[in-house]
């Protein structure tokens, strides 16, 4: 075997994962196997990969280019945008989104979705984007949305410049219906994005109803459009901020017409906690998708982290748990069992937005990609943020990380609860 990891929690039981040949040879317990390098996890915790669901590259890394977003807003944020895409480079983007490929990797993230601003004239952030996914696609599988920030009929070029996105090979079809100047623009971009994507066959993921509008309500004609053209698991609503504000008669309803539509809801919490509500008087709308009664209807959510340094957002590291971690105090998942759900927000149930399950999960056969924290189980993991100890792609270990070891009065404090946990006492 190429790698053998001893130890490691996989599900409920501790198991020693085999590795040949860049898939999962064998997994079981004791295994009598010999490898050219041994990991011993010491009862650790192992997951898929951590999947980021939505994330503008193309932006990340310019807070402060032209100029800083100095009221924080979201419309400050598109105004300052509009004045650098423009002068962007293909290789500028690169470079930048390169790095924060280079960050989330080393946390464990190994799947992205990224969006590519199509509406810049000179198709910068898509070139820049599609030679990313190409070049790095070793160390990180990357899809590109084609996202028309400004709109697609906002401006007569736009919808050309969504189809040249499509023709230089983008993955995704994007929208942005609740910023077109009326509701009947956006309810006719919602149907064109849904024509392209079957004509293309791509998978669609639109920014939908991010907005504290509660009249703001595109999401039920993609939940429509995706029942009416056959594309059940294959079309991504991301933001939904709006829901937020639905009254509950609304939400009911919607729910269920998203359930059986087969959609999927992407959660942004970084920039949407700080987004949202601004024009609000106290008390303020905090304006999150309902993350906890959408799964409890069975609607699929995943995670993004959407912005990292950019004019939306100056904060960010590209950590996928630390946006669980958020999610879940915005969204009230803090019971028993909702607590390890945000952890599968941020693995499985993003490998379902993304569409790559048969390619995804630790089982014999399946590609050796995994993720090992330094925490037990998964409450210990969203509750600590816990450092990723190791992480794995085809079956090269490509990061680790030492924890950070903190004293007091000499003597080590491990910040460790939830003591009944498997493993726990061996993780230090
Ligand atoms: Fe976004």
């Amino acid at each position: 075997m190429d790698l053998l990891v001893r130890n490691v929690r996989v599900g409920e039981r501790i198991v020693d994962v085999a590795i040949e040949g860049g898939r999962f040879a064998r997994i079981g317990p004791d295994l009598d196997v010999d490898a050219a390098r041994t990991v011993e996890a010491g009862g650790r915790l192992a997951t898929p990969p951590l999947v980021d669901c939505h994330l503008h590259l193309d932006a990340s890394l310019t807070a402060g280019k032209p100029r800083h977003n100095l009221s924080g807003t979201l419309i400050e944020g598109i105004h300052v945008w509009g004045e650098l895409k423009e002068s962007l480079t293909p290789d500028d983007v690169f470079e930048r989104a390169q790095e924060i490929v280079r960050w989330s990797a080393a946390q464990g993230t190994l799947h992205i979705r990224a969006h590519a601003d199509v509406s810049a004239k000179n198709e910068a952030p898509v070139r820049g984007l599609l030679r990313l996914r190409d070049e790095l696609a070793d160390l990180v599988t990357i899809q590109v949305t084609a996202f028309p920030q400004d709109g697609i009929y906002s401006d007569p070029r736009n919808e050309g410049l969504v189809e040249r996105a499509i023709d230089l090979g983008v993955d995704c079809v994007g929208g942005i219906p609740h910023y077109e100047p009326t509701a009947e623009l956006g309810l006719r971009e919602v149907h064109r994005v849904f024509e392209l994507a079957k004509r293309h066959n791509l998978r669609i993921d639109v920014h939908c109803d991010e907005t504290d509008d509660p009249q703001s309500r595109f999401l039920e004609v993609m939940a429509d459009d995706t029942v009416r053209h056959g594309l059940r698991g294959r079309v991504t609503a991301s933001h939904c901020t709006a829901m937020g504000s639905y009254e509950p008669y609304y939400s009911s309803k919607l729910h269920g017409f998203l359930a059986r539509s087969g959609i999927n809801i992407v959660v942004n919490p970084y920039a949407n906690s700080l987004i949202q509500g601004r024009l609000d008087p106290y008390p303020k709308r905090r304006g999150f998708a309902q993350l906890k009664e959408l799964l409890a209807a069975g609607v699929n959510v995943s995670l993004g982290n959407d912005v990292i340094m950019d004019p939306w957002y100056p904060m960010g590291k590209a950590d996928l748990v630390d946006a669980a971690h958020l999610a879940l105090h915005f969204t009230y998942m803090s019971g028993l069992e909702e607590i390890p759900e945000m952890l599968r927000c941020a693995t499985e149930r993003g490998a379902r937005t993304l569409g790559i399950e048969d390619e995804y999960g630790i089982e014999e056969g399946k590609p050796a990609d995994l993720v090992i924290f330094d925490a037990p189980d998964p409450i210990e993991v969203i509750r600590l943020r816990a450092p990723r100890r190791w992480v794995i792609r085809r079956g090269r270990v490509i990061a680790e990380t030492t924890p950070a070891q903190t004293t007091l009065l000499g003597e080590p404090v491990l910040f460790r609860g939830n003591p009944g946990s498997p493993g726990a006492p061996s993780c230090r």
